[in-house]
């Protein structure tokens, strides 16, 4: 793509995720917003070719309106870097919702809904070639799969969003902080395996 193009459709991403992002910030659709400091938009290069989904904002996230900058946020920062990813250069993160849970519990069936149209939005603006879909309420919402992570992580899957757009659902670095093994077999040992098929799928598109 030339120059021009590529700077001309950047400014139309970023207009189109600027005006979603304030509708977000006026947004009372559900009762979550009740209880949020703020809400967590998402951040990241709109122009990626990876667009990360987590569940939902915490604490810290909720006081700083940044997603992923907790404990886990850091876990999570250090395995895209071991493949070199960094956030703000080759990925874009957001969550399945924009407001903080009360006591970090999963977000409720109508509480996801109300946001979907917001994440949509996101995924259409950016159009990402893959879709890492961060835990089973990320895999639960975006594809409908209630499947245990265990079973389904390290697949590339079909995604509604066109045949250029495919997912993977990977742990959550929550759970990851939870148990912290690396032996073979172990869910750090399995998100090394995904970052490593994640890795050889950009790096097979870049060569196209
Ligand atoms: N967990 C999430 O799913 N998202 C965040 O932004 C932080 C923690």
């Amino acid at each position: 793509m030339n120059k021009t193009l590529e700077n001309t459709l950047l400014a139309a991403h970023s207009a189109s995720l600027a005006s979603l992002q304030e509708t977000v910030q006026n947004c009372h659709a559900c009762l979550l917003s009740k209880g949020r400091t703020q809400t967590v938009f998402g951040e990241g290069n709109p122009n990626a070719s990876v667009v990360l989904i987590g569940e939902g904002p915490g604490q810290q996230e909720d006081e700083t309106g940044r997603p992923f900058v907790g404990r886990a946020g850091k876990l999570l920062t250090e395995i895209l870097a071991s493949v070199d990813l960094q956030r703000d250069r080759d990925i874009y993160i957001c969550n399945v919702v924009k407001c903080r849970p009360p006591n970090n519990r999963a977000p409720l069936p109508e509480e996801v809904k109300a946001c979907s149209g917001y994440l949509l939005g996101q995924i259409a603006a950016i159009k990402p070639a893959i879709i890492l879909l961060c835990g089973s309420t990320a895999l639960k919402s975006v594809l409908g799969i209630a499947t245990p992570i265990s079973k389904v992580r390290g697949q590339w899957l079909e995604t509604p969003f066109g045949d250029n757009t495919l997912a993977m659902a990977i742990f959550h670095p929550s759970y990851l902080l939870r148990n912290p093994s690396k032996e073979p077999g172990s869910p750090k040992y399995w998100m090394w395996q995904d970052m490593k098929a994640l890795r050889e799928k950009l790096n097979s598109l870049k060569a196209k």
